[in-house]
């Protein structure tokens, strides 16, 4: 089962539950909700305001990037504004399997997300605790970057070794994914796809959404 996950971060927030209609009218399975801090990342997006605003505005579920310095700090008040995944950063977090644990507390699917320069043998040791495992493919902070074509190796490492170890941990990408490398993904081994830039910033969010969706 592949999945879309469009990301509002490229939305239009002055129409958000507008926007998030028009990818659900196309077929998005998840809505990705970028956390930014400033700090971890050289932006600033939204908290858990926003997303307890679009947690009343739709019933997919929602995918909760935190790209925020001492996430674990955070894991509670996006659970309760309705997160039903949240996944931290295996480059900010200390003791990883404490807060892998903690989201799963939340009865909220905990996924660790690693950098493009971060290697996947960094997490050997907590892929089996791990409901999936979100691959950079830009570096974080921005919509609209360009796709890191050597990323795929990581989704093609990840997938082998979901498959040695009898592991069912997701695979999730990130960043600059749009109709011309989505099906080379795909391919990879990836089961969710965030796209912000290439469902928000068209004309028609709606058939960006079902061309996406149509080549998964
Ligand atoms: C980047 C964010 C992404 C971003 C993707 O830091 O994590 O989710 O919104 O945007 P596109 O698809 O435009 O690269
Ligand atoms: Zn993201």
């Amino acid at each position: 089962m592949k999945l879309l996950a469009p990301s509002i971060l490229s939305a239009d927030f002055s129409h958000l539950s507008q926007q998030i209609r028009l990818t659900e009218m196309g077929g998005a399975d998840i809505i990705h909700c970028d956390i930014m801090d400033g700090s971890f990342v050289p932006n600033i997006s939204f908290g858990p305001i926003v997303v307890e605003a679009v947690k009343r505005v739709t019933k997919l579920p929602l995918d909760v990037h935190l790209m925020i310095k001492n996430p674990e700090k955070f894991i509670e008040p996006f659970a309760k504004a309705g997160a039903n995944y949240i996944s931290v950063h295996q480059e900010e977090v200390t003791h990883l399997n404490r807060t892998i644990m903690m989201i799963k507390d939340f009865d909220v699917k905990a996924g660790v997300v690693l950098n493009p320069s971060t290697p996947v043998s960094t997490l050997t040791e907590i892929l089996e605790f791990v409901d999936y495992v979100l691959i950079m493919s830009v570096n974080p902070g921005f919509g609209g970057q360009k796709f890191i074509a050597s990323t795929l190796n990581k989704i093609r490492q990840l997938n082998h070794i979901r498959s040695e170890k009898k592991l069912d941990f997701k695979i999730e990408i990130d960043g600059g994914v749009d109709k011309s490398n989505i099906q080379i993904i795909s391919e990879a081994g990836c089961d969710i796809f965030v796209a912000g830039s290439s469902v928000f910033n068209k004309d028609n969010v709606t058939a960006a959404t079902i061309e996406l969706k149509n080549l998964l």
